[in-house]
């Protein structure tokens, strides 16, 4: 009998996930995904009310989770999480935005959404890394980035520049940890309905150049980022890493 390939694994049991900007949108979302696969999800986010919303919800499910009320900023207390825990799997969805023109970027507006998008994924990714790397064991880091990590926008220039410093992390950190079995992508959406873009949306102007660059006619739902964010988590996606799964319905095809 001819021996056929088995379809790898898309089960996440046995494994601890971390999943940041767990309480609403896109990391709410991910944290469904990986719980029903069957990890146990850390939920974190700085809230405390959301994040308990979302933990019970996950639990009333019958899956395991926790929360953890974390700023991510606060680059001490990330360090000390990945000194007392290990995580196979790390997704980071916390993430801000200030849009407005260049000329009209504020050194605060700057340092607040680099903090977050930018300086904190950098260090709970490194961090992340050191302690898979000290326990001796392979893992998944996942950052959501955006197409805004691969084009332009109008009134974007901070967040843009924040995303793509994430796509050329993401590379380099791939290069280095790879030896070791840590892997590390982006993923990348078009714009999604969540709280974050709900300004965006109420804008007749920016809701038609919406409309206009999303090629499949629809804009994107939470729903559709879940199934990305498990196969980069599993080891369906054992080859994978310093790239970025972009789920844009044809934004950047143009
Ligand atoms: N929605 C889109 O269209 C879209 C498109 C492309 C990329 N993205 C990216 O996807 C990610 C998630 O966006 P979203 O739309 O899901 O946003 P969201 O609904 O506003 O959720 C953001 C999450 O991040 C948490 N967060 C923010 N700052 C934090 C901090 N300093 N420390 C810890 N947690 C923090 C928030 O909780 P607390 O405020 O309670 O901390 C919340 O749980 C972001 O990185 C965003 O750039 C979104």
């Amino acid at each position: 009998m001819t021996e056929l390939p088995r379809t790898p694994s898309f089960s996440l049991s046995g494994k601890t996930a971390l999943v940041t900007g767990a309480s609403s949108g896109i990391g709410q979302g991910c944290a469904v995904a990986l719980a029903e696969a069957g990890a146990h999800v850390v939920c974190a986010a700085r809230g405390e009310d959301r994040l308990n919303d979302t933990v019970a919800a996950l639990q009333g499910q019958g899956w395991s989770a926790e929360a953890l009320v974390l700023d991510q900023g606060d680059l001490g207390k990330l360090k000390q999480l990945f000194e007392t825990q290990n995580f196979e799997v790390v997704v980071n969805s916390a993430g801000i935005a200030r849009h407005s023109p260049a000329i009209e970027t504020t050194p605060e507006d700057f340092d607040v959404v680099t903090g977050v998008n930018l300086r904190s994924a950098y260090f709970l990714s490194a961090y992340a890394a050191r302690a898979l790397i000290d326990a001796g064991k392979p893992g998944s880091i996942i950052h959501i980035s955006s197409q805004m990590g691969h084009v332009g926008g109008v009134d974007r220039a901070l967040y843009c520049a924040t995303k793509h410093g994430l796509e050329g992390m993401v590379k380099s950190m791939a290069i280095e940890w790879g030896k070791q079995g840590i892997r590390i992508n982006t993923v990348c959406p078009t714009f999604i309905r969540t709280p974050l873009t709900q300004s965006t949306f109420d804008n007749p102007e920016r809701s038609a150049w919406i409309m206009e660059k999303i090629k499949l006619d629809r804009v994107g739902e939470v729903e559709d980022i879940m199934g990305a964010v498990r196969y980069l988590a599993s080891d369906a996606s054992a080859l994978v890493t310093g790239t970025s799964m972009l789920i844009d319905g044809g934004w950047t095809a143009d």
